[in-house]
């Protein structure tokens, strides 16, 4: 009997892996250089936690959710996104009674029951940063360009931004009103009118064509903002284009988590068909109370890494990954290898990626090794050479070959490859 991963698991194994790495790699650099610290939190948490926090009625809660009881007979949910249990962390550790905002980034798999096509699994991996404690553009504005850095960084050029203002809790359920009173005046199917009465929103959102047909006048949020939510939209806007970077308005941008207030924002990219959402975020004031915590605001993202890797690949992009293996080594003889074996740990501690042909094989099969590894020297030691106290470096770009005594060849390849 064989096993493979269970269905919609996405794993990454070499060399893709080394990409993988190298973005996450890229996003910690980031977020350090801004003040961002970086936390660990569960993978599993409560329940309660996610239907509070996220929302009862959304997909992601009431059909999505990994859930199981555990032996001590309590509901536990894999986290199907990261900011309800990072709140939870930081007000549960007491971080948010010092210099606020806590500006804090994580990551890892998250976990969703969908339907899994490319792009779209049911263990993905996000990058996730959230800024709690402050309620200022500035930190929204924030948040959204070190996104946009990290991007950058890595060489996408075709991101596109799209950005909404939720409006708060006293603007949203006047426009909420307006909007249902609206949509229960269409020809919507059983399903789509319950919606209207839980999370009318979302309505808004309705792929299908014969819907979005009967949604071109609905009332648009922007239109219903207060006066606060008005300019301190108007503000997050105005850094933006103090840093240059483009976004579209996107009056019907509603995400699908239910904590959002105000600043909302997606990452799409066009090269990714159905799953074009690489990243999303946005401010969430509420989310403490509703998880039990006292009055404290929020702005975050989440970044997809799956479609992120698939971005690139689709724009051609290779975001550079630090040599696996820069010396191999080649050692003929029993004694040759264990010499070989010292002089590939010294060069492995003074910084040079070094590895070695093992298992006793022949010249022939060691030099294919040394040109698998993506090696630039091989370091041929036989037992002649070990005599002499000296070693074969040979260039395998172009096949020059130099003698150099065994107690230089660290300094004299640390030189070469740095
Ligand atoms: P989200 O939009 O649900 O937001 O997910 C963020 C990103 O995760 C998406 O833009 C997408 O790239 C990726 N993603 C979502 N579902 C899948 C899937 N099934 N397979 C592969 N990738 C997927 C959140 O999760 C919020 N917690 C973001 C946030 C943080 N808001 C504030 N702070």
């Amino acid at each position: 009997m064989s096993f493979q991963a269970p269905k919609g698991v996405k794993e990454y194994v070499p060399p893709q892996a080394s990409t993988f790495y190298a973005i996450r790699a890229a996003f910690a650099e980031t977020a350090r250089r801004a003040g961002y610290s970086y936390l660990e939190t569960a993978v599993f948490e409560d329940t309660q936690l996610f239907a509070r926090g996220v929302g009862e009625s959304t997909d992601v809660v009431s059909k999505e959710m990994y859930t199981f009881t555990d032996r001590g007979g309590r509901s536990l949910t894999l986290r199907p996104e990261f900011t309800a249990g990072v709140l939870r962390a930081v007000l549960e550790h007491g971080l948010h009674r010092g210099q606020l905002p806590v500006k804090v980034w994580t990551d890892g798999p998250v976990f969703r029951a969908e339907a899994p096509q490319e792009g779209r699994y049911r263990q993905f991996y996000q990058l996730d940063l959230e800024a709690i404690g402050s309620e200022d553009p500035a930190v929204d504005a924030e948040t959204i360009a070190l996104a946009w850095q990290w991007y950058t960084t890595l060489g996408l050029t075709q991101v596109r931004l799209l950005l909404n203002s939720l409006g708060c809790r006293e603007c949203r359920p006047i426009y909420r009103a307006r909007l249902q009173e609206f949509l229960r005046a269409l020809d919507l199917d059983e399903a789509t009118r319950a919606r209207i009465e839980i999370n009318p929103l979302r309505v808004l959102d309705d792929k299908r064509p014969e819907v979005q047909e009967q949604l071109a006048d609905a009332p648009l949020i922007g239109d219903h903002l207060c006066a606060g939510c008005k300019s301190y939209h108007d503000r997050v806007k105005q850094l933006l284009a103090d840093l240059g970077i483009p976004w579209e308005d996107s009056p019907r941008l509603v995400r699908g988590l239910d904590y959002y207030t105000r600043t909302t924002f997606e990452f799409d990219h066009p090269l990714l068909g159905a799953q074009s959402g690489i990243g999303g975020g946005g401010r969430y004031d509420g989310l403490s109370e509703a998880i039990g915590g006292p009055a404290l605001p929020g702005i975050g993202f989440g970044l997809g890494l799956d479609r992120t890797v698939i971005a690139l690949e689709r724009e051609g992009v290779e975001p550079a990954t630090p040599a696996r293996c820069e010396v191999y080594g080649v050692a003929l003889g029993d004694e040759a290898a264990r010499a070989m074996f010292t002089l590939v740990n010294d060069l492995r501690a003074a910084g040079v990626a070094a590895d070695m042909a093992f298992g006793g094989k022949g010249l022939k099969g060691a030099m294919k090794g040394a040109d698998r590894s993506g090696a630039r020297f091989a370091l041929i030691l036989g037992e002649r050479d070990l005599a002499a106290r000296a070693v074969q470096v040979k260039d395998l770009t172009t096949a020059d070959q130099t003698e150099v005594p065994l107690a230089q060849v660290v300094d004299v390849l640390k030189g070469k490859v740095q």
